[in-house]
């Protein structure tokens, strides 16, 4: 248990360098080259896109060579530090430039390995595709990456739940999220122009009490993370808190980014039942409308945050007072195979109260000693992107 528990742990350092190409890839901050992927029809393919991914790369090292405090550039720099690598020197530099091309040529691979995959099955008649995709990152670096997209299907998830009866007004008390991520680079559209940020806690309590699922007073919500950047930046913000500080959620949007107006709507009143609108003024990029939440300090202070390892650990709960009501799971099981997901299942369902609920993007093989089961899924679309969607799965013990 000890030697798989660093095993995992060992993933988030991969994860961390994916986000890491990631941001090469999309950030807007430290370079004025247009982003490697969103702006292919800016860039034409082939040559030009490789120059500019070169650009960009010269840019990044530069970058992180004198960071004056930006908190990004300070992360790469620190990943790059991993490899005994100094950006300082000349010497150090081309070190990271060609750490920067391997990291690159990685993930380039890791991604057509996972189309590859999916393809593999898709052609076998009564192939396991499912099985596949719902353990697709099985092998993959952890990464925190997050959005406003999952904090929204959550949202539409819970109020399917309520209109159907199947949570009742003022009966969540305890919640929690595991793996509430850190969004570092924001993937669909790589802008970085803010802080990085956590927004599912904040964005669960903000539906529960919208929806009359939660009292005002009455609820606690605890994050689950193996992360200690993630776990760190929210201890962070309690503490910040604690001295009177709010917790300020940038969300941008992309005007041209075809968003489903049902999502729009909800990054128009993110925040509202625990926050405020902030009044202070931010540069963002032209195209691009901010939403800026402040999220208030006593709803920051009351979060509980727990170091976790879902697949191998499990919070005792003292008596039922304890349990979770409702547990809030998104893009965190499919980073694990089969078996880790009905270990990571079984110690979920021993958090759980009594009829509590998981709530989930991922669909999962059940076995039958798997403890909780499938009820219901609902479909929830982002954009009119054909496949921006996403299915939120509720698990309960039948
Ligand atoms: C890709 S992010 C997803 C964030 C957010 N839930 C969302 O849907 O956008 C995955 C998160 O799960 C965490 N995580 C991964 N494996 C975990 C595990 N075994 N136990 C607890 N947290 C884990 C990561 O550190 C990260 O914060």
């Amino acid at each position: 248990m000890s030697r798989r528990n660093r095993e995992i742990r060992a993933r988030l350092e991969r994860g961390d360098e994916d986000s890491v190409v990631n941001f090469l890839l999309f950030g807007t901050t430290f370079t004025s080259l247009p982003r490697a992927l969103n702006d292919s029809a800016r860039i034409g393919g082939g040559q030009r896109a490789a120059e500019v991914v070169r650009g960009r790369t010269a840019d990044l090292i530069a970058g992180i060579a004198s960071p004056d405090g930006k908190e990004r550039l300070q992360f790469v720099r620190e990943v790059v530090a991993r490899r005994r690598i100094d950006p300082a020197t000349a010497t150090g530099r081309e070190q990271a430039r060609i750490y920067f091309d391997d990291l690159l040529a990685r993930v380039d691979a890791e991604i057509d390995g996972y189309a590859r995959e999916i393809q593999a099955v898709r052609s076998k008649p009564n192939g396991p595709e499912f099985a596949v995709r719902s353990s697709l990152y099985r092998a993959r670096g952890l990464s925190s990456d997050t959005s406003i997209r999952p904090d929204f299907a959550i949202d539409r998830a819970l109020a399917t739940l309520t209109s159907k009866g199947l949570m009742k007004a003022a009966s969540v008390r305890r919640v929690g999220v595991i793996g509430p991520g850190l969004d570092f680079t924001d993937k669909a559209d790589g802008y970085d122009f803010y802080p990085p940020q956590i927004t599912q806690p904040f964005s669960v309590i903000d539906s529960l009490r919208r929806l009359g699922l939660a009292r005002t007073n009455d609820l606690r919500l605890t994050t689950f993370d193996l992360s200690a950047r993630v776990n760190r930046h929210l201890q962070a913000a309690r503490g910040r808190a604690d001295a009177g500080e709010p917790y300020v959620v940038v969300l941008p949007r992309d005007r041209d980014g075809r968003w489903h107006p049902d999502l729009i709507g909800f990054w128009k009143t993110f925040g509202s039942r625990i926050g405020e609108n902030s009044t202070r003024s931010l540069s963002s990029p032209a195209g691009v409308d901010v939403r800026v939440a402040r999220i208030r300090q006593e709803v920051v202070s009351s979060l509980d945050v727990c170091d976790l390892n879902i697949v191998l650990e499990r919070l005792s709960p003292s008596g039922d007072e304890e349990r979770l009501d409702l547990i809030v799971a998104t893009n965190i099981l499919v980073y694990y195979s089969v078996f880790e997901q009905s270990l990571a299942l079984a110690n979920l369902a021993s958090m759980r109260r009594p009829g509590g609920l998981l709530l989930s993007n991922n669909m999962l093989v059940e076995l039958p000693t798997t403890p909780l089961h499938a009820v219901a899924d609902a479909r929830v679309i982002y954009s009119e992107h054909p496949d921006d969607t996403d299915d939120i799965v509720w698990y309960r013990r039948q």
